[in-house]
């Protein structure tokens, strides 16, 4: 089939998944797909059949990630591997684009180039990633972290919201913890990455632009925070004999806005707040809270991580509460492969003229991926810059832009390497 015909009737079908994988969610009224949910189970069933499909040799691994191997190099299913992809877990109340286009991005460019049958010299290889968003266990990129041979046996005993374990996940699901630490990573350091994703940002719209590539990626951490007092009758208890976390809680999360708003390159957000026992008459017994902070560099970050936390500490060494608080993750800044990223840069000049370079202030697999073997990521406009919100949406000329650019860019990779 001619490369142009091959594109289309690839984006053709992209649009449809993307319409499916949209409503496979635990909740009828929003999109929400979290490690280990039924929906999750779902989507992977889907993602194993259309790679199955394409001839790709597909696996199912302990930890729900779905990946398939196109043998399109003559050398062999150990030649270097070009993966392609990205995660389809999502965050709660999610928008249908963030990860899941570039999981289906790598189906289909497997799809046009076996169509167009073009020769390589590599293998190809489409990767959907279980867990990036870390709704779960606030720890993210643990599927891509288990696939490049990263995953840490301390990972095991985080706890989810009800105190359940990773390890207790996996035993329930019938894994064997042994063969989880023994895997062999599937991505190693002669292989190359191309993660496309949607910008969750403004700028490729304000630029006019469909296309850009991302050149690195800011550092990232998460902690929970445990604010405990004493429970007690809302009407009989004078606030002088109140020990009520609530109030304490609500000055740390100020302090965290506070930081969030003395300069731009920081970004500090409090996205889950738990209040015990939550009922109206009650004095709150304990305040359960997440932090999620970001910096252009690790260095920096943690510069602002230990003034925060003297800043939370000293707001609870004021008053009578119990104060916890516990890092959940730890992500350093990610510098893209400049050779990679200039040849999604050559890309995207081919379909649409200069590509801008932007830094990513969302984190991606491709910041573990990185740590591994070569790698950068295209970026995708979205509509008025929105993610991590349902009125996310990419067009469908902008998904098929993005398909045709990392076709061109994997002939390129294939070519050049
Ligand atoms: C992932 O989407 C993140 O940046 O939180
Ligand atoms: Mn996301
Ligand atoms: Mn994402």
């Amino acid at each position: 089939m001619e490369l142009d015909l091959a594109v289309d009737a690839a984006a053709e079908r992209m649009e449809e998944r993307l319409g499916l994988l949209k409503r496979t969610s635990e909740h009828k009224a929003w999109l929400q797909r979290t490690l280990f949910s039924a929906s999750a189970e779902t989507a992977a069933n889907h993602l194993r059949r259309w790679m199955k499909a394409t001839g790709m040799e597909v696996h199912y691994d302990a930890l729900t990630n779905v990946y398939g191997l196109a043998q399109t190099s003559p050398d062999g299913p150990d030649a270097p591997r070009i993966h392609i992809g990205s995660h389809y877990d999502t965050v709660i109340n999610a928008g249908a684009y963030d990860g899941t286009l570039g999981v289906l991005l790598g189906i289909a460019v497997v799809e046009v180039i076996r169509e167009a049958r073009l020769p390589l010299r590599h293998n190809l290889s489409a990767l959907a990633f279980c867990d990036e968003e870390g709704v779960r266990f606030q720890t993210t990129f643990l599927g891509s972290a288990y696939l490049c041979g990263r995953f840490d046996q301390s990972w095991l005993d985080k706890p989810d919201e009800f105190g359940k374990t990773l390890g207790e996940w996996l035993v329930d699901r019938a894994e064997s913890i042994d063969a989880v630490l023994q895997n062999e990573p599937y991505i190693r350091p002669s292989d190359c990455f191309l993660e496309a994703h949607i910008e969750q940002g403004p700028v490729l719209e304000a630029a006019d632009k469909a296309l850009g590539v991302f050149t690195e990626i800011a550092a990232q951490t998460r902690a929970e925070v445990e604010v405990i007092g004493r429970a007690g009758h809302a009407g009989t208890t004078p606030g002088s004999l109140r020990c009520d976390p609530l109030p304490v809680a609500c000055r740390m999360v100020q302090a965290i806005d506070a930081l969030c708003q003395s300069e731009e390159a920081v970004r500090a957000t409090v996205g889950r707040l738990e209040v015990s026992p939550n009922a109206s008459n009650v004095i709150p017994g304990k305040v359960r809270f997440t932090i999620d902070l970001r910096y252009p560099d690790a260095a920096g970050l943690r510069a602002r991580r230990d003034r925060l936390q003297t800043e939370l500490q000293r707001i609870a060494d004021g008053s009578k509460v119990e104060y916890r608080y516990r890092e959940a993750h730890w992500a350093d800044d990610a510098i893209l492969s400049p050779a990679i990223t200039d040849a999604l840069a050559e890309a995207c000049e081919c379909v649409q003229g200069e590509a801008l370079r932007i830094c990513s202030g969302a984190g991606h697999d491709s910041m573990m991926v990185a740590r591994v073997c070569p790698t950068s990521m295209l970026a995708v406009r979205c509509r008025e810059g929105l993610s991590h919100h349902p009125d996310e949406f990419v067009s469908e000329a902008d998904c098929r832009l993005a398909l045709k650019a990392l076709v061109d860019a994997v002939i390129r990779l294939d070519r050049g390497a």
